[in-house]
């Protein structure tokens, strides 16, 4: 990874502030309980707006400004209104105001599952990554996903999560892929959706981030990103309306980058033209940690809390009210939004009863995700899945697999149950920290392989790796990259000399078996050498165990690719990332909250692909991926047929052609008349069709107007191009067997 100076500093003084959290109980206590609150507002038959509404007009202008901003991890900025011991520690808390009733926010990263809890003694599932969770392709297992954080987080004293990353995978070496749903805006919008509405159900409020286009790490709080109006609206922003809309989710985290000029934090095109205008949003924004940069022009662009810190939505803003550049019809939306999001799933009405999560439950979710996502992405000779009765040596290598499997980090790094089994140095920094799960695929192997000879080598010497290799019937070696925020990856390469691993061991062992823990796409040189990969992500705290699920057939594998797999970096947008230059200054430290005020170092990048996001732009260019979007194969076969395309729909046949049943994801691309100017296929719906062997299924799927439309800049509008639409459908984005028609008006 590459991580910033300015980062790494960052990081130091949180993991000093966490470590000072881990001395006192200070977030453990919830406080007494809150009196029951009374006033009009408390009606539960009213509907939020209104309820909010009732509750602004009895406040005063300090309380009105106190929900603004808040503190964060228990203890910085909690001001002395505001006792760190209400926090029960996440990286976000405003105070409540008790004579109104109004709850305490507390705030937690959840992208996996709910973080930073065994600072208290807490237990949390660590699901499979975001992306992962996108490779099922399945709503409602996004449901589920999203279920759980929200019933943890309420479990652990929280009532809003800052998951919800939707950042398309435009830039294929960000470092925050693994928190993201991949390269569609279709599949991803759509999965987030499903989740945070999921979510809230479950009394907490939901949030989808960083809004918008923070698709890459590198200088992510001063790169410029410079991309046109109609690129973004049908890229990366309708990732986002897709998932505002279909999850009424309470809250949008703007981000940390300049979009065309002006902090995303301050971009009233973004913010008010767009979310607010545009997609109907209806909850607050707040800035990404530390992203806010402005007091009167964030407040008037749209912005609704700064957090965490004080330095611009506090006194100065209530400077910024009296004096007039800021209206009070202004503060008064901003607490009328948040206090909307808060009665629309109930934090007034229900206070979270803390008690131990379901731990078994979550590990039974957990598991299921990951068989769900791992995509198998080679199977020569029908290497896979194991026969039991046949293997006889099975050498497996390398990733700490004897211990356990990868997770990404930064502030989505959920700990560890039971400890970090790979010790790390004492002194290496908090958010550097490379976390395994316990969930040991070397124990997962053995366990369905309790007849053979299972030998572990831990594969930093390849020479030693392939001897093994040599005298065993399957070699299965792990490879694997960490990811954390703050930073990109340099190449799509996997680190450590992991591909001359797999080539050492390949050329001793033709049965070669390679399973990738990584946070988005790699590179593969020697994919040609081995019989099989499959790609794992980080796969969770039961990903040992689904792994070994699908190595012997226990699982037939289902899932398909969220985003497209290069052969090399010279096939991408940009072959070089666009990274941050230099330092200009050494104040590192500003970037520190309160306030980054150091601009010197805002550069541009141009995302001059546009909407070529993924497989777009594969398509558009003619290049061949190495793993094209939508790619996953089964231990099945599957047919389609017979094609009907209408205005509204399209109907085909899935026939499971093989012995096994399965779970087929039927993929169906448009591509739009000429005058669209687009000459690419997207993405416009799909199913996940469960098949016995021999069993046909008729599919019909919906064709929704709007994911076909394109974005007119210049009349600011969707529209339906008049004329003829290809309609395909097939196993992935680059096999469409199936093709038809249809002529909108
Ligand atoms: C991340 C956010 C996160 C916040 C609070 C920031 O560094 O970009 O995704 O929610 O920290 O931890």
């Amino acid at each position: 990874m590459h991580t910033s100076t300015s980062l790494r500093l960052r990081h130091a003084a949180l993991a000093a502030i966490l470590s000072t959290a881990l001395v006192g109980p200070a977030g453990a206590q919830f406080g007494p309980p809150r009196p029951k609150p009374t006033g009009p507002w408390m009606n539960k038959s009213l509907p939020a707006d209104q309820r909010a509404d009732l509750i602004v007009a009895q406040m005063t202008l300090d309380e009105k400004i106190s929900l603004l901003h808040g503190g964060g991890w228990g203890l910085i900025f909690a001001g002395p209104e505001a006792p760190p011991s209400k926090s029960v520690g996440g990286a976000g808390f405003i105070p409540g105001i008790p004579r109104l009733g109004i709850p305490d926010l507390q705030m937690a990263d959840a992208a996996v599952g709910v973080t930073r809890s065994a600072l208290f003694g807490r237990y949390s599932t660590a699901l499979p990554s975001c992306v992962a969770e996108a490779a099922s392709w399945n709503l409602d297992l996004a449901r589920e996903y999203g279920a759980l954080i929200g019933r943890e987080l309420r479990d652990q004293g929280y009532n809003m999560t800052l998951g919800g990353g939707v950042n398309l995978a435009r830039e294929p070496r960000n470092g925050r892929i693994f928190e993201y749903k991949g390269e569609d805006p279709v599949l991803a919008g759509r999965l987030v959706g499903a989740e945070m509405k999921a979510l809230q159900e479950q009394g907490i409020v939901g949030d989808i981030k960083h809004y918008a286009l923070n698709d890459q790490e590198s200088g992510r709080s001063y790169v410029n990103v410079k991309v046109d109006k109609r690129a973004i609206r049908e890229s990366d922003l309708l990732a986002f309306e897709i998932g505002v809309k279909e999850s009424g989710a309470g809250a949008v985290m703007c981000s940390y980058n300049l979009l065309n000029g002006d902090y995303a934090c301050e971009n009233s095109y973004l913010l008010t033209d767009v979310l607010k205008k545009d997609f109907g949003f209806q909850g607050f924004v707040l800035s990404d940690w530390g992203g806010t940069h402005s007091t009167v022009k964030a407040a008037l662009a749209g912005l609704d809390m700064e957090m965490p810190g004080n330095t611009y939505l506090a006194d100065a803003f209530k400077k910024a009210v009296e004096g007039g550049q800021v209206p009070m019809a202004r503060l008064d939306n901003m607490v009328h939004r948040i206090l909307r999001s808060e009665f629309a799933v109930g934090l007034f009405d229900n206070s979270p009863e803390r008690q131990v999560p379901d731990v078994f439950h979550g590990l039974e979710v957990a598991e299921r995700v990951a068989e769900q996502s791992i995509v198998l992405l080679k199977n020569a000779n029908a290497q896979l899945p194991l026969a039991v009765a046949r293997v006889k040596t099975i050498a497996v290598i390398g990733s700490h697999a004897d211990v356990g499997v990868l997770s990404g980090g930064g502030s989505a790094q959920v700990d560890p149950m039971g400890g970090n089994p790979v010790l790390q140095p004492a002194d290496t920094p908090f958010f550097d920290r490379v976390i395994w799960h316990r969930s040991s695929p070397l124990k997962a192997i053995r366990a369905k392989a309790p007849h053979a000879d299972v030998q572990y080598d831990g594969g930093t010497d390849p020479a030693a790796a392939a001897r093994l290799a040599k005298a065993s019937d399957v070699a299965i070696v792990f490879v694997s990259q960490h990811s954390s925020e703050g930073g990109d990856h340099p190449n799509l390469s996997l680190p450590h000399n992991q591909d001359a691993l797999v080539s050492a061991v390949a050329a001793a062992n033709p049965h070669t078996i390679v399973v990738l823990e990584t946070g988005g796409a790699v590179t593969m040189p020697w994919i040609g050498q081995v019989s099989a990969a499959m790609e794992a992500w980080y796969p969770g705290i039961r990903g040992g165990e689904a792994i070994a699920n699908i190595l012997f057939g226990d699982v037939n594998p289902s899932a398909k690719l969220p985003l497209t797999f290069a052969k090399s970096e010279a096939d991408l947008p940009h072959p070089k990332l666009t990274e941050q230059p230099p330092p200009a200054s050494d104040k590192d430290m500003v970037e520190m909250f309160p306030g980054f005020k150091d601009n010197t170092r805002k550069f541009d990048v141009a995302y001059d692909e546009g909407l070529l996001v993924g497989y777009k732009w594969y398509d558009a260019k003619s290049k061949t991926p190495l793993f094209p979007f939508g790619f996953g194969l089964s231990y099945t076969t599957y047919e389609y047929s017979n094609l009907k395309a209408s205005k509204d729909s399209v109907t085909f046949q899935v026939k499971n052609t093989g012995a096994r049943a399965g779970a087929e994801i039927a993929e169906v691309y448009a591509t739009l008349p000429a005058a669209s100017g687009e000459q690419f296929n997207r993405l416009v719906a799909w199913e996940k069709v469960r098949l016995a062997p021999g069993e046909s299924k008729s599919v019909t799927l919906r064709l929704d107007p709007f994911y076909l439309s394109i974005f007119n800049a210049e009349k600011d509008a969707w529209e339906l191009v008049p004329g003829e639409y290809i309609i395909q459908a097939g196993a992935s984005s680059r096999d469409l067997s199936l093709r038809g028609s249809v002529h909108m008006n």
